[in-house]
């Protein structure tokens, strides 16, 4: 496996690479962890403790397919650890003495400021290297715990405080996407005392419906109930939030942690040149295995030498500038769809979708199977080039709304 030198600080803390387990099933253990450790993972985020012991239901999962896709989107039903106190505290010391140069984050939620800060004393005597409060798993049976916390920026900011009473180790705040605006509680966890954020934890669901007996899925004893989604469709929602908070001047410098759909490296990459200098990834993991940290390993390795560059860190961040608002976008031009004859099949998918759902600018011949453009109709949408099962169509000729022509980058 190709690798380059992938380390980088997070919140003051070395990481060996950016990649860490998000806080669920996946690291559940000490076994888990030192598995996934051993396979390449810079870190783990060990499965959330605190003094709440949950009973969890069963089947507590399903998947949102597409057409012959493996699953695009999980919904979980789990809470935090059903593993008693003692024994998480015991692995995370384990794993502290066993890896070393390994990050090992302690995820806690509490149900009162006692709680909390007592939580933090344990895992930092535990040994672990930070603190990540969970202040947004969306299905806790107690509204005490969880995205309704997450959802109070005063109780965030409390909870903060309360975790820098038990221990001087950087906080991360792991935020809820069950919010418009995810930068109140974000500021709030800095004011009271977080280091960084880790964002985003589930998104609140109901993924289908079972027609036979009209109830959600999964079936629990014939109920279901709504619950946190994950995978790769939410990842747009991930990186969304992270745009946003860099460009809030209280949040542009902030540690992030992104988390929310990462799947590959092209994924990974994306989080980080929207901010993001730490990565976590569950449902990919619970889909295909530790061993998918070996490609986002080589992958960013390649990407990095190919673009010679050096240090991620110089990759954190730089693509932040060109997402704009909506007002600023340059609307002076049109580009017209260009379909590459040698490449097209003749399918007529391009015509249909543009007939149905766009602005009629295609005819298409049903004996040759030649498709052709009316660019009096084209408005430039491309949802053709999207829907084409080849690629054959690019960017082709620009007309300029104002005659004047100018140089645009595609
Ligand atoms: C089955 C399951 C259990 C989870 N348990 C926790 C948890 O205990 N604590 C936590 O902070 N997040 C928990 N999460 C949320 C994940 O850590 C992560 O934030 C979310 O799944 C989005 O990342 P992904 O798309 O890579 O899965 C859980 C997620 C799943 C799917
Ligand atoms: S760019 Fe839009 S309007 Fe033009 S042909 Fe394609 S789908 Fe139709
Ligand atoms: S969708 Fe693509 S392959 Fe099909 S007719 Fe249009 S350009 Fe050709």
């Amino acid at each position: 496996m190709f690798k380059k030198d992938l380390s980088i600080e997070f919140c003051g803390v070395k990481c060996e690479n950016p990649f860490f387990l998000s806080s669920s099933p996946v690291d559940n253990c000490y076994e888990m962890c030192a598995k996934a450790l051993e396979t390449g993972w810079g870190g783990v985020v060990f499965k959330t403790l605190g003094f709440f012991i949950p009973t969890d239901c069963s089947p507590r999962f399903d998947a949102l397919r597409k057409e012959s896709t493996e699953f695009v989107g999980f919904k979980n039903m789990e809470q935090i650890s059903e593993h008693p106190l003692e024994e998480s505290l015991e692995a995370l010391k384990m794993l502290k003495t066993n890896y070393p140069t390994k990050v090992i984050v302690a995820s806690i939620m509490g149900e009162n400021e006692k709680e909390w800060e007592e939580l933090a004393r344990l895992v930092t005597e535990a040994g672990a290297d930070m603190i990540e409060c969970n202040f947004s798993c969306p299905q806790m049976t107690s509204h005490a715990m969880g995205s309704d916390v997450g959802q109070n920026p005063e109780l965030v900011k409390t909870y903060c405080e309360a975790v820098a009473r038990g221990s001087k180790l950087p906080i991360l705040a792991k935020m809820t996407p069950n919010i418009g605006d995810m930068n109140i509680p974000a500021i709030a966890s800095m004011e009271g005392g977080a280091a960084g954020i880790s964002t985003i934890n589930t998104i609140k669901s109901v993924t289908g419906i079972d027609f036979d007996k009209m109830i959600g899925l999964p079936i629990v004893n014939g109920k279901s109930s709504i619950s946190g989604y994950s995978g790769k469709a939410v990842k747009p929602i991930a990186l969304r939030f992270i745009q946003q908070m860099r460009t809030n001047e209280k949040l542009k410098n902030v540690p992030i942690s992104g988390i929310g759909g990462i799947e590959t490296w092209k994924d990974a990459l994306e989080f980080i040149v929207l901010g993001a200098s730490n990565l976590q990834v569950t449902t990919a993991v619970m889909q295909y295995g530790y061993r998918i940290v070996e490609d986002m390993i080589s992958g960013l390795s390649y990407f990095m030498e190919e673009r010679g560059i050096d240090k991620l860190e110089d990759l954190v961040g730089i693509a932040n500038c060109n997402i704009i608002p909506a007002e600023d976008i340059d609307r002076t031009f049109v580009i017209y769809p260009e379909i590459d004859k040698d490449k097209c099949l003749g399918c007529g998918r391009c015509y249909v979708s543009c007939f149905d759902g766009g602005h009629q600018a295609y005819t298409y011949n049903e004996e040759t199977r030649e498709i052709s453009l009316n660019k009096d109709k084209c408005v430039g949408c491309h949802l053709c080039s999207l829907v084409c099962p080849v690629g054959a169509i690019g960017k082709g000729e620009i007309m300029f709304r104002d005659g004047k022509e100018k140089e645009i980058v595609m």
